[in-house]
């Protein structure tokens, strides 16, 4: 291979190392095929696979999620809240349910507890735009009740099919439901935050493909008892070990 060649596989890489950890889906650098043989190829399929993860997203939203009636909570809802973000993200924040401003805007994490979510996301060095933020339930309980053990099976497919497409590299729990019910445990909070855990994709424990994944406290909860801030914190710092983020000080 030639000087120049390695240069320009060094600068395409660089790139896409950069395209990746902020989560870009920009168009490939064009350089000549000739000279960059297969990483070329490989960044064109990156671009694809974004148009091809958003139009999946789409299509489940529009066309499974938008009209479902698989639970009761389809009766209360002013509409569903499928969630948001990069279609390619490394990271997904998984919370509950819809609370009260997110199923009257139809967007997850948009009332206080989703400004200090915001806040924690941009002291990682990151932005909401570059993560994807949803939750369990697409749907909001009424009164912000907790989800019950049917709705939450109901409406399991939907969030497995959605981390599946997305394929993150991370998953953050926000708060004990999300954390018990990703991981299938009884566990407090409490116990489970602080290390990774796997979860499996297939919805069963040590079947097929896993994630890791960090429970942490709710932003909810945060407010209610900021002395836990730091905590959650640690967790997050973690996080932006495990996808080779600067760690800073909050
Ligand atoms: N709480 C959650 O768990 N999710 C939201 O989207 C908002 C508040
Ligand atoms: Fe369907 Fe989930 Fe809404 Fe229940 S909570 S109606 S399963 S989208």
């Amino acid at each position: 291979m030639t000087d120049v060649s390695q240069q320009v596989r060094a600068a395409l890489r660089q790139q896409l190392k950069t395209d990746r950890l902020l989560g870009l889906q920009s168009a490939p650098m064009q350089m000549p095929a000739a000279v960059t043989g297969g990483v070329v190829a490989d960044t064109a399929q990156r671009s694809a696979d974004a148009l091809d993860n958003g139009e999946r997203l789409r299509v489940l939203d529009e066309s499974s999620v938008q009209g479902c009636t698989k639970c009761g909570l389809s009766e209360g809802r002013t509409q569903t809240v499928f969630g948001q973000g990069s279609a390619t993200a490394r990271l997904v924040f998984v919370g509950e349910a819809p609370g009260f401003e997110e199923d009257r805007q139809g967007k997850a994490f948009v009332g206080r507890a989703g400004q200090l979510l915001t806040k924690m996301i941009v002291a990682m060095g990151l932005s909401r735009e570059e993560v994807f933020i949803c939750n369990v339930l697409k749907c909001r309980p009424p009164g912000n009740r907790d989800p019950h053990a049917d709705e939450i099976l109901a409406c399991s497919s939907y969030l497995r099919e959605q981390l599946s497409i997305i394929d993150p590299e991370v998953l953050v729990a926000l708060g004990s439901p999300a954390a018990k019910t990703l991981l299938n445990t009884a566990q407090s909070i409490g116990k489970l935050r602080g290390r990774f855990h796997d979860y499996f994709l297939s919805g069963e424990t040590g079947v097929g493909k896993s994630i890791p994944l960090m429970p942490t406290y709710h932003p909810a909860y945060l407010l209610r008892s900021p002395s836990e801030k730091s905590k959650t914190w640690e967790d997050l710092q973690m996080v932006m070990a495990r996808l080779g983020l600067k760690v800073k000080r909050a």
